[in-house]
């Protein structure tokens, strides 16, 4: 896929979320994810609970196992995340003074950007800032998710994180990444509304990743109803990206997971301002976490080549789009 992309009049990059322990482990992931993605974004590696187990000790083994792995397969990183509310050490999420909240969270964009600086193209900087709870979308905070980071600095949180970012890597790509806000809705409306504040207070922010995870039916997002997004996003002079795509279906629904998949990348290949789409990993062998409810993974039938690294129709349906783009 990936050299069908690189020759498209505007050429995108076919990104997947890598994991450093089956690449070191599985010659045929790591063929596939080397001959058919020309994008990684780490699944797990670069997440502050296994960059910065304890404060200021930093482990970047696995990390930089998967940027060697990019550069030797000419692929572009994408690092995933600098700042979320999940995937942190115990002692981040320990109580402290708001003030040393906001060190924490500076000190660690500084020395993890700083560390991949010139081999990470682009940052998830900040990771699902929006909340869950319909009564965040009526109060004072705007739709934007209470967590530790909010708590301390309120939605400053993400312009520090921004400008953080900015100032450690000046050359990378700065991305807010999010699930649901695929589709209308006050999700939407209210990322809509926090990017025009965050562009009225000069942020650093270059672009929005949609998640597009789908594993229940009523999760089905339709390709129209996310151009309008990417659209609006031009509107606001910012990149898109599909940059979790999965869709977990029964097995006689390859169908709808192929004509989904394929949706969202012709809408990517067709919107001057859309730069890649990713899946969230490509083989079903480690098991599915589009629906992360149910974590650990479960077996599941959500991404183009099944658990033994047989193609399915949406592995073709991806590359139609491609070839006739
Ligand atoms: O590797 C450790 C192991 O050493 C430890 O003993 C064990 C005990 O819990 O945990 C293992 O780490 C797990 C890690 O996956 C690697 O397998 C974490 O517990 C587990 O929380 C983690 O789950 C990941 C999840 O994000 C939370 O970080 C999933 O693999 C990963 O696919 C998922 O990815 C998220 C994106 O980051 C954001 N968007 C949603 C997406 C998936 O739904």
């Amino acid at each position: 896929m990936r050299d069908l992309a690189a020759v498209l009049p505007r050429p995108i990059r076919m990104g997947t979320a890598v994991a450093a322990g089956p690449l070191l482990t599985d010659s045929a992931y790591r063929r596939t994810a080397g001959e058919e993605f020309s994008m990684l974004t780490p699944e797990n590696d670069f997440k502050p609970q296994f960059v910065q187990p304890r404060r200021g000790v930093f482990a970047f083994a696995e990390g930089d196992t998967l940027v060697d792995f990019a550069e030797a397969n000419r692929m572009k990183v994408h690092g995933h995340t600098l700042v979320w509310f999940e995937a942190l050490p115990a002692w981040m999420r320990a109580e402290m003074a708001d003030e040393q909240r906001r060190r924490v969270m500076v000190e660690h964009i500084r020395a993890v950007a700083g560390h991949f600086r010139g081999k990470v193209a682009e940052w998830d900087v900040v990771n699902e800032p929006m909340s869950d709870e319909d009564e965040d979308y009526v109060n004072g905070n705007r739709g934007v998710r209470p967590q530790l980071w909010f708590d301390a600095m309120g939605e400053q949180y993400i312009d520090i994180a921004f400008h953080a970012a900015r100032e450690a890597d000046p050359h990378a790509v700065l991305y807010l990444n999010e699930y649901g806000v695929e589709e209308d809705g006050p999700r939407w409306d209210a990322l809509y509304a926090l990017l025009i504040r965050l562009k009225e207070r000069g942020v650093p922010i270059d672009g929005v990743g949609f998640q597009d995870h789908e594993y229940a039916a009523g999760d089905r997002t339709d390709p129209e109803v996310f151009r309008r997004k990417v659209r609006a996003l031009a509107g606001l002079g910012l990149k898109a990206r599909v940059s979790e795509a999965d869709v977990l279906v029964d097995e006689d629904e390859e169908d709808i997971q192929a004509r989904q998949l394929a949706g969202k990348l012709a809408v990517c290949g067709e919107e001057p301002n859309c730069t890649s789409f990713s899946t969230w990993g490509f083989t079903d062998k480690y098991g599915s976490t589009a629906d992360l409810r149910h974590y650990p993974p479960s077996p599941g039938n959500a991404l183009p080549w099944d658990a033994a690294y047989e193609v399915k129709p949406a592995y073709w349906a991806l590359r139609d789009v491609l070839d006739d783009a």
